[in-house]
């Protein structure tokens, strides 16, 4: 990881679509390090209803429900809105404004060379007709993290050519007004076996592949979710010798189990034989059961009074167009747009 060099000067920024609830798999790759952050550095954190909509208009019901479940989320898992400013992004419309100057230093040949952008029109079928607002929501992300003037911004692997893009951006902007204005991000992605697998075996967690763990899950859930779990197809009796390798169970072992020794010698056992999967199962519900009971239960009391969780929401999003409005106002000044 690589907290240690991220300083008290940095700044953070990051975000998440508000789509869904969030699962197992952002608690591991992200959420985990937010908590952690947020002591550290300035950390703002962005519920992307926004951006979420550029592929979900026809939903956007779900997007906006979602803002509050996301919030909840957070919180759960310990993001302490007096540490991090949590925000709306469509309630700052100085980031629409930043990137309608932004969509002038991008072309759109660079837009479709994009390769999350790539992955993303074929993912969605959207070959034949892309919605324009979906194609440049690169220079939106731009304004998400240059208005905040974010130095660091925590994402996963896949979000690595939107900060490439930025940086561009940024440079492209500095250079015609011939003055530093914009700071360049640095993109920090988790370390490798900090993306969980869905339980299924599958490379990816994720709410749509239906192999996901949400944070919210109750005992059964979680309880359902392990006896699910892909193991070794081949290890059919207790007494025969087990793979580890491509083993959800163990995977998952090596991740939450903080007794690496107790990993090391179960892995041993398995694989000569004479471990069974419902012993191994049993050992990893247990974590798994005490890691997001008081997740769970933090939630539950959050969402006992939504109107306290939104109210912190608008405090942030405040702070937020407050910084928001000291980049625009600088991107104009330096444009000359600042008439009066
Ligand atoms: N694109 C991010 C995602 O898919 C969400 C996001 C929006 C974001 N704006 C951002 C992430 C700015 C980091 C910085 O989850």
């Amino acid at each position: 990881m690589t907290t240690q060099t991220i300083t008290s000067s940095d700044i953070i920024l990051t975000g998440d679509r508000t789509t869904g609830p969030l699962h197992l798999g952002h608690y591991v790759g992200s959420l985990k390090r937010r908590v952690e952050l947020q002591h550290v550095c300035r950390q703002f954190l962005l519920l992307a209803d926004a951006q979420a909509l550029t592929d979900n208009m026809g939903n956007y019901l779900k997007v906006r429900e979602n803002v509050l479940q996301v919030a909840l989320d957070y919180l759960a898992v310990g993001i302490d809105p007096e540490k991090s400013v949590i925000f709306i992004q469509s309630l700052v419309p100085e980031l629409t404004e930043l990137s309608s100057y932004y969509l002038n230093l991008v072309t759109v040949a660079r837009l479709e060379r994009n390769p999350t952008i790539k992955d993303e029109i074929k993912l969605r079928g959207f070959e034949r007709d892309i919605p324009a607002g979906f194609l440049t929501y690169p220079a939106a992300q731009a304004a998400d993290i240059t208005a905040f003037k974010a130095t660091i911004v925590p994402v996963g692997a896949d979000q690595i050519p939107m900060i490439e893009q930025t940086n561009e951006i940024v440079r492209r902007f500095n250079a015609s007004v011939s003055r530093d204005i914009l700071v360049e991000a640095r993109a920090v992605v988790p370390e490798q076996g900090a993306r969980l697998p869905g339980f299924d075996g599958k490379a990816k967690m994720s709410k749509s592949l239906g192999n996901a763990l949400p944070l919210s899950a109750c005992a059964d859930e979680i309880s359902h979710a392990v006896r699910m779990m892909y193991t070794d197809p081949n290890h059919l009796r207790v007494s025969d010798p087990g793979q580890v390798e491509g083993n959800v169970v163990f995977t998952y072992l090596d991740v939450f189990d903080e007794d690496a020794e107790r990993v090391a010698e179960l892995k041993a056992h398995y694989q000569r034989g004479g471990l069974g999967d419902t012993v191994i199962k049993r050992h990893l519900e247990g974590i798994l059961q005490e890691l997001l009971a008081p997740v769970r239960a933090r939630r539950e009391a959050f969402a006992k009074d939504p109107q306290a969780v939104m109210d912190m929401l608008k405090r942030g999003t405040e702070k937020a167009r407050e910084a928001a409005a000291v980049t625009l106002a600088e991107v104009k000044g330096a444009m000359g747009l600042n008439y009066f």
